[in-house]
């Protein structure tokens, strides 16, 4: 430690102490390598904090206008990477502060009036987590452009949609990659949802008990863009929970974006053949050559479990904490930046591969027929032409799926009428005729069914709703 800062560390809080830190303990417990990350968030929550001092009276406008302006020096000193953050200062408010009142002199100390850490952390992070969720939102609403785009011209593509993995029916393509856009509409609710929740100001509840100075809450609050300040200052310095219920819907969506991932590695394979990664999102390897790895969606699916546990992690620091602050708490940041890095990332690598991915359509057709994809429908024509109950019809059906697997028939549509009519005489022509993949398709023309023209309906509401992203 320079000597220069040891005093520096000591002058902020170190007044009753003989000594200063041992080494040991200001390595555990320095947090700027984390929190500098929020150090717009500090700027502007000091800015408003001053700002209101000065309005209530409880600092001159000579020493806002002083803090304003060291402020504004600083800001520019981190935009150009020339502030010196130090670790004997342990976090970005200490180091900040420190800088204020090294180049303001007295005014910079009087910042910290009707204010403590406590408060002060807990609105930087909540500021940070705000903006976080807002800039997610955003993201999200373009991936879902990206996949309604690639929907609208694979609404007529027929591919084989499964259960257990298994061939179950046929499906338009167009319909599966809306499947992601709904579920991203729920991704984006529970972070709106989050972010509302966290709509909370918490500057001004001070260390715990709120401060004796005549402060106006709602100021800063409505200067920072909050809905209003928080009711009880032991709660606000206290309660993390807006990060957890953040941390729990960015877990949700990149789990629904590992889905998907999961999706890319499977189809891009030899064996399904049903699509083909760009240059730009495949992967080499150094010894096959004939490799194209989809490394990018394979990383999704294990920053899905990364982001998941940095939820687990912080559900468990606060698991049986005691109101208010303990320092535990200085833990949930490394956590909730990291798992909003690690979610930015995996939505602008969806939305890279998405985009230029390749569909073989014909593959998607081919496997669409196999596995006898279409036995539902000729179970449903039993039960729509001749009343006969649904679970008879199925019995029929097996009867016939079983006569052409051991016969060797690919696709039920090319089952001679004569085999069929050994099995139940009142099936005809006309029951043949639906057997097709394409037939079966159109059939399936319930709300939220795969019919091209549901599938095309929903394309357009989907494109009206994100017109504006
Ligand atoms: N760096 C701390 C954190 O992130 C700031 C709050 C410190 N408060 C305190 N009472 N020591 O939690």
């Amino acid at each position: 430690m320079s000597k220069e800062n040891e005093k520096k560390g000591q002058k902020m809080w170190g007044g009753r102490f003989a000594t200063l830190p041992s080494d040991a303990l200001q390595a555990i417990n320095a947090s700027i390598g984390i929190d500098q990350k929020m150090w717009r968030e500090d700027i502007d929550g000091s800015l408003a904090h001053s700002n209101m001092l000065a309005k209530t009276g409880v600092i001159s406008n000579e020493d806002r206008d002083a803090i304003h302006s060291g402020l504004k020096k600083i800001t520019h000193k981190i935009e150009n990477n020339e502030f010196d953050f130090s670790v004997e200062l342990e976090d970005i408010h200490l180091n900040i502060e420190a800088r204020l009142t090294e180049d303001i002199g007295e005014a910079g100390k009087r910042l910290h009036t009707g204010r403590s850490r406590n408060d002060q952390v807990a609105n930087d992070f909540k500021l940070w987590t705000r903006r976080a969720l807002t800039s997610t939102i955003e993201q999200l609403r373009m991936l879902q452009k990206t996949l309604v785009n690639r929907a609208e011209t694979e609404v007529q593509t027929i591919m084989p949609g499964f259960t257990h993995l298994q061939t179950a029916q046929p499906v338009s393509l167009g319909h599966h990659l809306l499947a992601y856009v709904e579920m991203l509409a729920r991704d984006i609710k529970r972070l709106e949802n989050a972010h509302e929740n966290a709509g909370e100001c918490v500057l001004g509840s001070s260390a715990l008990a709120g401060t004796p100075y005549p402060i106006d809450r709602e100021m800063t609050a409505k200067e920072l863009g909050f809905n209003g300040p928080n009711a009880n200052s032991m709660d606000g310095v206290g309660s993390r929970d807006f990060a957890l219920e953040a941390l729990a819907a960015i877990s949700i969506a990149c789990v629904n974006l590992s889905r998907l991932a999961d999706e890319i590695v499977l189809w891009t394979s030899a064996q399904f053949g049903f699509a083909r990664l760009s240059d730009d999102w495949s992967t080499g390897s150094s010894i096959m050559p004939q490799k194209r790895n989809p490394d990018a969606a394979e990383l999704i699916r294990a920053k899905a479990a990364r982001i998941g546990s940095n939820y687990q992690a912080l559900l468990m620091i606060l698991k049986a904490l005691p109101l208010t602050y303990s320092k535990d708490l200085q833990e949930d940041k490394s956590l909730t930046f990291g798992a909003f890095e690690d979610f930015w990332l995996c939505i602008t690598s969806t939305i890279g591969m998405m985009e230029k991915i390749t569909f073989k359509r014909d593959n998607m057709r081919k496997a669409a027929a196999l596995g006898y994809s279409t036995a539902t429908d000729l179970a449903d024509w039993l039960v729509r032409t001749h009343q006969i109950p649904f679970r008879e019809a199925h019995h029929i059906v097996g009867a016939v799926v079983k006569y052409a697997e051991d016969n060797n028939i690919g696709e039920l549509c090319d089952m001679p009428l004569q085999a069929m009519q050994q099995i139940d005489k009142r099936i005809n022509q006309d029951a043949i005729n639906l057997l097709s993949v394409e037939a079966s398709v159109n059939s399936r023309v319930s709300y939220g069914g795969t019919t091209p023209k549901n599938v095309l309906a929903q394309v357009q509401k989907w494109k009206e709703k994100l017109a504006n992203v």
